[in-house]
C-alpha cells in the first residue's frame, strides 16, 4: 500500500526558506515517541500517576530527599534507555537548512542534544545537571550512570564536595523561578525570530507558555504541531494536527 505524502501550505515552506532565525519550542510531546511519558496526557500523564507535591517542590526535597532524589534518578535511568526520535532528528536537520535555529525546551531529558541540536535552551533545567541545595554549585552527570532500578524508590542524594550540603536535581520545581539567563535568552530569541514552532506542549505552564504568543505579537509565523487542541490553536499561523515524529520529518524534507 502506498503511503500518503503530507502536503504543507506553500506560505509555510516559503517562510522557512527565507527565515533568518527559527525558534523551536518543545514540550513533553516531542519525547513521547521516544517512550518518555508526558505530564498531562490522560491517565498515563506523570502528574496523574505521581503527585507533584510529593516529588516536584523544594519542600518535598527538604522533607524526603531520598524519595525525591530516587524518583529523578529513576527518570534519568529511563531517559538513558531511550533514543531520540524522528522529531528530534528532524529539528537537528532543520538547523542545517536554515540560517539560524534555537531550540527552547521545557524537557529535562537530553534527546535534542543526542540528536545533534547544538543551540538548546533548557527552560526547566536538566536531569543531568544537579545542583547543591546549599551552595548552588552545579554538577554534570553522565547520561547512563543513573543508580535507580526499574521502579525508582528511595535513594540518598550525594553530598556536595565543596560544602557538604545535599545535592538536588537540577530541575525547576513548582514555586521556583526559571533560570534567569535561560529565560532571558529564550525571550530574546522569541522576540527576534521570524518562525516560531510550538511542538508537543500543552501551552499551560508559564512563562514558557507565553513565548508563542509573544512571537505571534511581534509578527513571527507561529507553527504548532500537536495531535490535540491547545490554547494556541486560534493564534497560530499554522496548526498541524499530528504527532511530531510523523509531521516534522516530512515538513523538514519539504523545505
Ligand atoms: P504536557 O504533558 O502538559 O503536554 C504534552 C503535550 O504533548 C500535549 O498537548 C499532547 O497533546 C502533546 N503530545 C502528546 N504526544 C505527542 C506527539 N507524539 N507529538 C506531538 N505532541 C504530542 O507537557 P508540557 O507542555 O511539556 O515542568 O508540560 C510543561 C511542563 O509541565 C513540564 O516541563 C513540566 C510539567 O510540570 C516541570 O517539571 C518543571
Amino acid at each position: 500500500m502506498k503511503r500518503e505524502v503530507m502536503t504543507f501550505p506553500p506560505d509555510l515552506i516559503e517562510a522557512l526558506r527565507t527565515a533568518h532565525h527559527v525558534v523551536v519550542s518543545t514540550g513533553a510531546g516531542v519525547s513521547q515517541e521516544s517512550g518518555i511519558p508526558t505530564f498531562r496526557d490522560g491517565l498515563e500523564g506523570l502528574w496523574e500517576i505521581f503527585d507533584p507535591e510529593q516529588f516536584a517542590t523544594p519542600q518535598a526535597f527538604a522533607r524526603q530527599p531520598d524519595l525525591v532524589w530516587g524518583w529523578y534518578e529513576f527518570r534519568r535511568a529511563q531517559v538513558a534507555k531511550c533514543l531520540p526520535n524522528p522529531a528530534h532528528q528532524a529539528i537537528a536537520t532543520l538547523a542545517r537548512k536554515v540560517r539560524r535555529l534555537t531550540v527552547i525546551t521545557q524537557n529535562v531529558d537530553n534527546l535534542h542534544e543526542r540528536a545533534g541540536s547544538t543551540d538548546v535552551i533548557h527552560l526547566h533545567g536538566s536531569l543531568h545537571a544537579p545542583i547543591c541545595a546549599s551552595c548552588g554549585q552545579s554538577y554534570m552527570m553522565s547520561a547512563n550512570d543513573a543508580q535507580a532500578g526499574e521502579t525508582g524508590g528511595r535513594l540518598p542524594p550525594p553530598t556536595c564536595p565543596s560544602c557538604g550540603g545535599l545535592v538536588r536535581p537540577g530541575i525547576v520545581w513548582f514555586g521556583e523561578m526559571l533560570p534567569e539567563e535561560a529565560l532571558e535568552r529564550a525571550q530574546q530569541a522569541t522576540l527576534h525570530c521570524d518562525v516560531f514552532f510550538s511542538i508537543g506542549t500543552s501551552v499551560v505552564v508559564y512563562p514558557a507558555a507565553a513565548l508563542p504568543f509573544m512571537a505571534a505579537e511581534q509578527g513571527a509565523c507561529v507553527v504548532q504541531i500537536n495531535p490535540e487542541p491547545t490554547g494556541l490553536d486560534d493564534y497560530a499561523s499554522f496548526s498541524l494536527v499530528g504527532k511530531a515524529g510523523e509531521v516534522m520529518p516530512e515538513l523538514v524534507a519539504a523545505v
